[in-house]
């Protein structure tokens, strides 16, 4: 079927904000707006109490064939003591190994209304809408040797080695500057070249898949540089693309101009399929489980619902689709309705349903 989904709901708030996008899904379809078929799976904790597994050799299945993945979140004090192998978290990374996903994109958005609670000046992030693409599958996280090794006389020496393959700088940038078609057609790529030889060939490879992409601005900027630049002046950044390590520092930070964890999206995406040229993608909140509110409609199902139109924009397309969940995401907060972890004073407060179904109805 065209335009298939799996919805992995996984464990704890991740079963209550998926029910938000079952809604719009179906609400899509009856307006007319968007037809979207779909299975739903089991991964997480939930996945172990019925397979034993952190997610089942069908559902790995049902994902391959999916054009994207809609997932939760995974975890809870209830599987703290499960075997290592089948800990929740391991069926998002077999998700992410198997579907080959190595480009993680974490936008920072500021919606107006939250721009108070910012811990920037309002008018630094009012209307910021940034995407960092940090590579996920290489780098010192994972390059050998990596290892402690006894030096003698109480010296040990820690060792970890930074690796990069053209391969893996160019589809990433690849990723970039397609992405940065769909939006602004500005590209910053960041490392540091001028101490570090993966930096050189970053540089460089970079510069070299630019030129299947003349439309789109490059320019490059050193990491150290571009952390004190995203909270001098964010606006100034439209697309960002950077290695795992810098990536992993400078998304939590951008993040972390815009307000909560409950509003963060993401996107992991994997190299386009041979013959359709679509990517392998999977989208899911920035948070995790939340047991500590799980069950009690509490949840903010902003972060999901974003997720949900990253799919519409980079899996399916949906450019305007997008602009319009998202701009009903803005103008329900500028009504000032807000769950519990983003109440302030004079706002009315709202459950997951009351959020989710407002958001639709906009
Ligand atoms: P968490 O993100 O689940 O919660 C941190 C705090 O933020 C909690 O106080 C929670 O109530 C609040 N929060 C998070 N999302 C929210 C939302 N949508 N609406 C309102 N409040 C929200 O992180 P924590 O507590 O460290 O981990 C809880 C469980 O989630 C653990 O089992 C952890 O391993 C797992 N986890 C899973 C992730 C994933 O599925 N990708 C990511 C991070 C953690
Ligand atoms: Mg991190």
């Amino acid at each position: 079927a065209q335009n298939h989904l799996l919805l992995l709901p996984g464990d704890g708030i991740g079963t209550e904000i998926m029910a938000e996008v079952e809604k719009l899904i179906a609400h899509l379809k009856e307006k007319g707006l968007a037809d979207f078929s779909f299975d739903t799976g089991l991964v997480g904790g939930s996945a172990y109490d019925a397979h034993g597994q952190a997610i089942s050799e069908e559902d790995m299945d049902k994902a391959l064939k999916a054009d994207a993945v809609i997932f939760g979140a995974v975890g809870g004090p209830k599987w703290d003591d499960v075997p290592y192998e089948v800990r929740p978290e391991a069926g998002l990374l077999r998700l992410r190994k198997d579907l080959g996903l190595f480009a993680n994109l974490r936008p920072a958005i500021c919606y107006s209304a939250l721009a108070d609670a910012s811990s920037l000046k309002k008018e630094l992030v009012e209307g910021l809408d940034i995407l960092i693409v940090r590579e996920l599958t290489g780098g010192v996280y994972f390059g050998e040797p990596k290892e402690i090794i006894e030096l003698g006389d109480g010296q040990k020496r820690g060792i970890d080695t930074q690796v990069y393959d053209t391969y893996e700088i160019d589809r990433i940038a690849r990723v970039a500057f397609d992405l940065a078609r769909t939006r602004d057609k500005r590209v910053h790529s960041s490392e540091k070249r001028n101490v570090m030889k993966s930096g050189v060939l970053w540089h460089e490879v970079v510069t070299d898949v630019h030129k299947d992409y003349a439309d789109v601005q490059l320019d490059h900027i050193l990491a150290d540089n571009c952390a004190m630049q995203l909270v001098r002046n964010p606006k100034q950044f439209d697309v960002i693309v950077t290695d795992n390590l810098f990536g992993d520092i400078l998304s939590d930070s951008a993040a972390m101009l815009t307000g909560s964890l409950g509003m963060l999206p993401s996107a992991s995406l994997g190299a386009p399929d041979a013959s359709t040229g679509k990517r392998k993608a999977l989208y899911e909140p920035v948070h995790g489980s939340a047991p500590d509110i799980a069950g009690q409609s509490m949840a903010n199902p902003i972060a999901m619902l974003a997720s949900f139109a990253m799919a519409l924009r980079y899996s399916f397309e949906m450019i305007e689709l997008a602009d319009k969940l998202e701009g009903a995401i803005s103008s329900v907060l500028d009504e000032g309705l807000r769950t519990g972890d983003i109440m302030q004073e004079g706002c009315k407060k709202v459950s997951t349903a009351e959020m989710g179904e407002a958001i639709i109805a906009k």
